[in-house]
């Protein structure tokens, strides 16, 4: 009995580690809106027409699946090429660099045959027979068919071949064994589309799930994680936190989720990044300019459709705010915030947020709200809105106590209603970005 105490509760801690991994694998570096930012324009190969050949088909459904799966988020890095990968995924454990998927046979998978493919995609193991980490979506694209990832694989040894490679992973023992993924896999592999359609969903319905909780791997961001690294039961897109940046409720919550959007609202957040209610930034950014911005509409509509049935996620209590913190806010906001959110932050429509109504200012966790404020953010620029709209960083012109009462202001003002933050919850996140306090420009005023 003791015996077997024991092997679980090393399974529990190695579970735990396996966990771990998952959680802080998925970290982007933190990038101030001046640092490095990945390449728009290589993501136009995903746009570039495929001519007319044998398999131009099959290389079509290759080409569109890499737009499904946001590849290029990961697999390019800052003037970087397409594909060439050696983007480093921030870890507190070291870094995690995205591999070169390239057709460079010796650098990227050129060589690779379509089961070596598949096995990655499948159950996340490489070409040498090891695990590789779920940093890369495998929990998701292990929801493709065979002919999907032929397809893709196809599609890929079709691109220009980059003789690069990636750095070596930085990352520090336990986490630099493999093997221990094997264990994560058994216990935490999200749920597979098609497990929960309800009987007599439409097949638009139906796309919308197969995407969701496939390609596009909408909840590895959007759903909590459990201490193991998987989904939290019962909590299915009511908002995840990770890289310090919070993913959004995407539930019928009124308040916190997309309770007030209209099917039009998604669609048209997805397609340009931006839309009369809020503006995809940060990691979303990446996912509307190298993946949403690039599906079809019939595809957008069908995601849209599929997360408007999400029942809406509890409302959770938020303690009221003190007085004289909103009134220090107020000031805050009418100096800082206003030349772009405009006075009683109506915001100008697709341009700068309006803040009243606005979920991703009443998440429960302020944590994303104070990013934001901290480091700055730029919407993700698209091929029908290129311009990477920016919202400067205030780290170095705000002190702790006026980001928590700003952050406080502007979730209880204009409909809104979320718990106070207080300048503790701002230190600790400051010293975590551990940004460069940059200045935008020469002229910013402060020299
Ligand atoms: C969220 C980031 C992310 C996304 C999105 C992503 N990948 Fe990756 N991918 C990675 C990382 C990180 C690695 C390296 C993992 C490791 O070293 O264990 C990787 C590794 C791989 C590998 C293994 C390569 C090798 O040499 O072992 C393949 C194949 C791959 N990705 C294909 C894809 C394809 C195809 C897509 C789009 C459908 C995609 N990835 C989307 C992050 C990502
Ligand atoms: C890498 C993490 C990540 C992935 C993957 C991701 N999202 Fe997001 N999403 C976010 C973040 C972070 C925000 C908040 C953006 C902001 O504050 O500007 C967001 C915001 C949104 C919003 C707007 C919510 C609001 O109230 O403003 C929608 C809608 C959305 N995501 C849908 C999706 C869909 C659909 C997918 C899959 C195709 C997806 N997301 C994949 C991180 C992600
Ligand atoms: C120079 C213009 C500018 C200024 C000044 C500015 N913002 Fe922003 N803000 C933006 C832009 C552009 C976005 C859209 C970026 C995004 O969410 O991806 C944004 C987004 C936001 C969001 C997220 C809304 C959403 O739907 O994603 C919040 C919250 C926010 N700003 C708060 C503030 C606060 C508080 C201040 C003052 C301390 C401020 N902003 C000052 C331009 C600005």
């Amino acid at each position: 009995m003791r015996m077997l105490l024991r092997i679980v509760g090393v399974l529990v801690v190695l579970s735990l580690i396996a966990g771990a991994y998952f959680a802080w694998s998925l970290n982007h570096v933190a990038a101030l809106p001046t640092g490095p930012v990945t390449s728009v324009a290589a993501a136009r190969i995903l746009l570039k027409p495929i001519p007319d050949g044998p398999n131009a088909a099959q290389l079509r459904q290759g080409q569109y699946l890499a737009r499904l799966g946001d590849c290029l988020s990961c697999h390019l890095r800052a003037d970087g090429d397409a594909f060439a990968g050696g983007l480093g995924l921030n870890t507190p454990f070291g870094v995690i660099y995205s591999s070169n998927i390239s057709s460079d046979p010796e650098h990227g998978i050129g060589h690779w045959t379509p089961d070596q493919f598949y096995r990655a995609m499948h159950d996340g193991v490489d070409a040498q027979g090891q695990h590789l980490y779920p940093a890369f979506p495998y929990p998701w694209f292990r929801n493709l068919s065979r002919e999907d990832d032929d397809a893709l694989l196809a599609y890929l040894k079709t691109t220009p071949p980059v003789a690069y490679q990636p750095p070596g992973n930085e990352l520090f023992f336990p986490m630099n064994v493999r093997a221990s993924v094997a264990l994560w896999n058994v216990i935490s592999l999200p749920p597979q589309p098609g497990a929960q359609t309800p009987q007599g969903a439409s097949p638009e319905w139906i796309r919308g799930e197969a995407i969701v909780l496939g390609p596009g791997h909408c909840s590895q961001c959007h759903t909590p994680r459990n201490p193991f690294g998987a989904d939290t039961r019962g909590k299915a897109f009511q908002g995840g936190l990770l890289d310090n940046f919070v993913s959004p409720d995407l539930t019928g919550n009124e308040r916190t989720g997309l309770g007030r959007w209209s099917i039009d609202d998604i669609t048209e957040y997805l397609h340009t990044g931006r839309n009369t209610r809020a503006a995809a930034g940060g990691p979303m950014g990446d996912v509307v300019t190298y993946s949403t911005s690039m599906m079809t509409d019939e595809d957008r509509h069908a995601i849209a459709v599929y997360l408007k049935s999400l029942p809406a996620s509890a409302d959770a209590d938020s303690t009221a705010a003190d007085p004289a913190s909103i009134k220090r806010g107020a000031a805050v906001f009418s100096d800082a915030c206003t030349a772009c959110h405009l006075e009683n932050a109506v915001g100008q429509p697709t341009l700068f947020p309006p803040l009243g109504n606005n979920a991703v200012a009443q998440q429960n966790d302020p944590t994303g709200v104070l990013h934001i404020i901290l480091a700055g953010v730029r919407v993700g620029p698209s091929p029908t809105r290129p311009s990477p709209l920016t919202m400067p960083s205030f780290a170095w012109k705000l002190t702790d106590q006026q980001i928590a009462d700003v952050s406080t202001y502007i979730r209880n003002s204009w409909g809104n209603r979320a718990s106070p933050v207080t300048a503790a919850d701002v230190a600790k996140l400051r010293s975590k970005l551990q940004l460069d306090e940059a200045r935008l420009t020469d002229n910013s005023g402060d020299h």
